[in-house]
């Protein structure tokens, strides 16, 4: 396969994921994984960003960091993006979408900030070509990336195109589901290995299961879909298609998942079926504050109901000693995790979490508690 010469990313993942994510970069050939807070700045190849974008489990974006400059003002900015040679990076044919994001920023407008860095794209591509790329908000070809800081820009090419987290396998809406690189992630978090069994029984659409799945069988996230480098001068086509011919060893695995809703069933059946892995799991309909133990013990992880679109607090405050009883009687050998944004969790449920990692859905905080379910081991909040 040949070798590009290095360039500069950076990968963006959701918030508490980023460890994880430089993990998962160094083991698919980037270098000088470096984490901040919202994603990992690394150094890699052509061929380093094309297995990112297809084999990250936990990245949203991975974008190509093509100008850095200082700025004070709207015209600065406006100034240094039409220095860059834009014709090189893209053809003039492309669908542009400009995005700009800050931190800190003098700037009073970002969407004023937008519009002055995509005329400058398309005044630079005027100027050479007499002709500029349209603009398309929904589904660009190319997306142009803007972080700016204080005093200083930053101006990224995306990589990815649509979010790495749109794997192309969702095929029915449960409530409320997870995105597929959080679901990921939090799969990673548990330690779970395909040897083990693992159980959700509160599965929704069954995001957890899917991703898990895919993992034991090696399918890379991102076979059934397109990305931005596609669009771009740089695509090499040849280090693309060795790059998808890579395989990864599939492995046995004994999923199980379960929830009271008959629709959220159905849709975990047409997800699991339209990511090709619905042989590995085993469905049924059960509450989880009945259902025995598919197995002597195993992983188990839930995302209970929660927040203003399900769950009211004063139903939940009821429910969680009610599940902290079913998974001390029917769990003892389980490692259980529980996924949610509501802290009262480990007050109510009585048990004590032997972890706690604080991510982020989108704006909401939330933990991954693990309760290690040990027979006969005390709790430490006394029943009433
Ligand atoms: C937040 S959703 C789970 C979303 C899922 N993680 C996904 O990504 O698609 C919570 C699910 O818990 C289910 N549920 C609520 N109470 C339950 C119970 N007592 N037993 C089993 N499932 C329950 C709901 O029907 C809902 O599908």
């Amino acid at each position: 396969m040949s070798s590009s010469p290095s360039s500069a990313f950076f990968a963006t993942a959701p918030r508490g994921l980023e460890p994880l994510l430089a993990q998962e970069l160094t083991a698919l050939g980037a270098r000088e994984a470096q984490v901040v807070p919202g994603g990992v700045a690394f150094m890699g190849t052509w061929e380093a960003c094309y297995s990112v974008n297809l084999w990250s489990r936990v990245a949203s974006r991975v974008l190509w960091k093509i100008a850095d400059f200082s700025y004070g003002s709207e015209d600065d900015v406006y100034d240094a993006v039409k220095r860059i040679d834009w014709p090189r990076y893209f053809r003039v044919e492309r669908t542009l979408r400009v995005n700009v994001t800050a931190q800190k920023s003098p700037l009073r407008s970002l969407e004023f900030a937008t519009l002055r860095v995509k005329d400058a794209v398309c005044d630079r591509f005027r100027d050479a070509l007499g002709k500029r790329p349209d603009v398309e908000r929904a589904s660009p070809d190319v997306r142009v990336h803007v972080f700016l800081e204080t005093e200083r820009a930053t101006l990224y090419l995306d990589t990815s195109g649509e979010p790495l987290f749109k794997r192309g396998w969702r095929a029915g809406q449960g409530e409320a589901p997870l995105r597929e690189n959080l679901a990921a992630g939090i799969i990673m978090l548990t330690g779970w290995r395909p040897g083990e069994p693992l159980l959700d029984p509160m599965c929704g659409g069954a995001t957890l299961l899917v991703e898990a799945a895919a993992m034991a069988r090696g399918r890379p996230p991102g076979a059934k879909r397109g990305f931005g480098f596609e669009k771009l001068t740089a695509f090499d086509a040849k280090t693309w298609e060795a790059v998808k011919a890579q395989r990864v060893e599939p492995q046995e695995c004994q999923l199980y998942g379960s929830d009271t809703d008959l629709e959220a069933l159905k849709a975990a059946r047409r997800n699991l079926a339209a990511a090709g892995v619905e042989r590995w799991v085993r469905l049924e309909q059960a509450d989880i504050l009945e259902r025995a133990a598919p197995a002597a013990a195993g992983v188990m992880v839930m995302n209970p109901p929660y927040g203003e679109r399900m769950g009211n607090p004063e139903d939940l405050a009821r429910f969680y000693p009610k599940l902290g009883d079913a998974l001390k009687q029917r769990y003892a050998g389980w490692r259980c995790y529980i996924f949610t944004a509501d802290l009262r969790l480990p007050k109510l449920i009585r048990l004590a979490p032997s972890a706690r990692t604080p991510l982020w859905n989108g704006g909401l905080e939330c933990r991954l508690y693990e309760l290690r379910m040990v027979a006969g081991r005390p709790t430490r909040h006394s029943r009433p």
